[in-house]
């Protein structure tokens, strides 16, 4: 096991009955508020207008920044930046999935700087401080509610590029599971196959010692397959929507990969494809995953492949361990088809030209091979695309 420092101050309300707590949590930091939400789902389920109240009846000045895209685009970061900035806020409030909390964190970051926003996510400038953040779940998948990421696209450029900051990890996040009982059948699928990829990328590593890790992933793969399929089988199951969300918010806070060296292989691939076609987040990882398992599969990778064809489905190893391998990454590939993901780039409008043009931008967005499980160079990455275009 490698050496490692877990320290996440997020603090969790979990539960039906949090978020009175908002007002109290929020006057901890600040008491001019800037309200960030997505297309209108909060104010479908009524989540807006309790929220509005809170704030209302606890004296808290708010603006807000309505309609974060998914797939946030970094215009309406600069616009949350404009009304901070022109309202003297200095508390920023997400409530959404995680295209919101993303533009959130984005905002936070470019209101102390003289800069686009999109230099932030670049990295041409490293801000020191920001504006705290906290946040109100409506959708278990990216984990953004308790880690430092942002994830922001840029259409001019065709970029989708992640960036992190210490400051922006949220001071606190609501996580009420009846806030996801509306979360359409394709956004419950995307966020199961989401919290699976984020798991399987900590998960698939070699030689690392890190034991206890890997069954913790091994336990929040179980229960993705588990609750992913009931909850988008029954949307208003609590016990569903309640294991979901607690698993999103562990995959990516930094437990899963304390001990481990991890490099992001699907995710860096993936976010391509959203840049590109923007695509779903989490149908594209659903998609690449067993393409990039097979291309991965050899002499080096096989055993973990078993471990994971045993210790996640239940599979008995047999004498031809690759076999074995080969049915784990089919009844993963099941599971994602069984929730109706598409199974192919071609399925969800690619071209195969934009094969090549994607698997080269990819290498160049991550400044360079891809170090994994397997390290994979624009050749690979092209073969992972071709293998998953079928
Ligand atoms: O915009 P609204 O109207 O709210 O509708 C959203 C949106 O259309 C809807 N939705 C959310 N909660 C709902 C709901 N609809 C009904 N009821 C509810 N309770 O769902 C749609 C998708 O929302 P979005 O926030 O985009 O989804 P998600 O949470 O999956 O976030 C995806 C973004 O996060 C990035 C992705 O790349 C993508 O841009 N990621 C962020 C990460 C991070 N910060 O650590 C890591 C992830 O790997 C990921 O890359
Ligand atoms: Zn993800």
């Amino acid at each position: 096991m490698k050496d490692f420092i877990f320290d996440v101050g997020t603090k969790i309300l979990f539960g039906k009955d949090q978020l009175k707590n908002l007002p109290k949590e929020i006057k901890k930091y600040g008491d001019r508020v800037l309200l960030v939400y997505g297309g209108g789902s909060i104010k479908k389920i009524g989540l807006y207008n309790k929220v509005v109240e809170l704030l209302n009846e606890n004296d808290i000045f708010f603006k807000e920044l309505a309609g974060v895209e998914p797939n946030p685009r970094v215009e309406s970061a600069a616009e949350g930046v404009k009304i901070a900035r022109e309202n003297n806020l200095n508390f920023v409030l997400a409530v959404g999935g995680g295209s919101t909390i993303d533009c959130s964190k984005l905002i936070s970051a470019a209101f102390y700087e003289d800069c686009y926003p999109w230099d932030i996510v670049t990295r041409k400038v490293k801000p020191k401080k920001g504006l705290p953040i906290g946040t109100i779940l409506t959708l278990a998948a990216t984990g953004s509610e308790m880690d430092r990421g942002s994830v922001i696209t840029n259409q001019k450029t065709k970029q989708k590029l992640g960036w992190a900051a210490n400051f922006t990890l949220p001071k606190f996040s609501i996580l009420n599971p009846e806030f996801t009982y509306s979360v359409p059948k394709k956004h419950t699928a995307a966020g199961t196959a989401d919290i699976m990829s984020h798991t399987m990328e900590n998960y698939f590593t070699l030689n690392d010692g890190a034991y206890l890790v890997d069954r913790f992933s091994e336990g929040l793969l179980k229960t993705c397959i588990k609750y992913g399929k009931i909850a988008y089988e029954k949307p208003d199951d609590y016990e569903a929507r309640a294991n979901l969300m607690w698993a999103n918010t562990w995959a990516i806070n930094g437990l899963l990969d304390s001990g481990k060296d991890t490099e992001w292989s699907v995710h860096a691939m993936e976010h391509e494809l959203s840049a590109h076609n923007d695509l779903t987040h989490g149908w594209g990882l659903a998609i690449l995953t067993p393409s990039w398992l097979r291309y991965c599969l050899s002499n080096d990778t096989v055993d973990k492949i078993c471990e994971f064809g045993q210790n996640v489905f239940g599979l008995e190893i047999g004498e031809d361990k690759f076999k074995t391998a080969e049915e784990a990454i089919k009844l993963l590939s099941e599971f994602f088809k069984s929730l109706d993901i598409p199974q192919s780039l071609k399925e969800v409008g690619f071209k195969e030209e934009d094969l090549p043009v994607m698997a080269e931008a990819c290498i160049k967005n991550h400044k360079g091979n891809i170090k994994g499980f397997v390290e994979l160079d624009e050749a690979a990455v092209l073969e992972i695309y071709k293998m998953s275009y079928k």
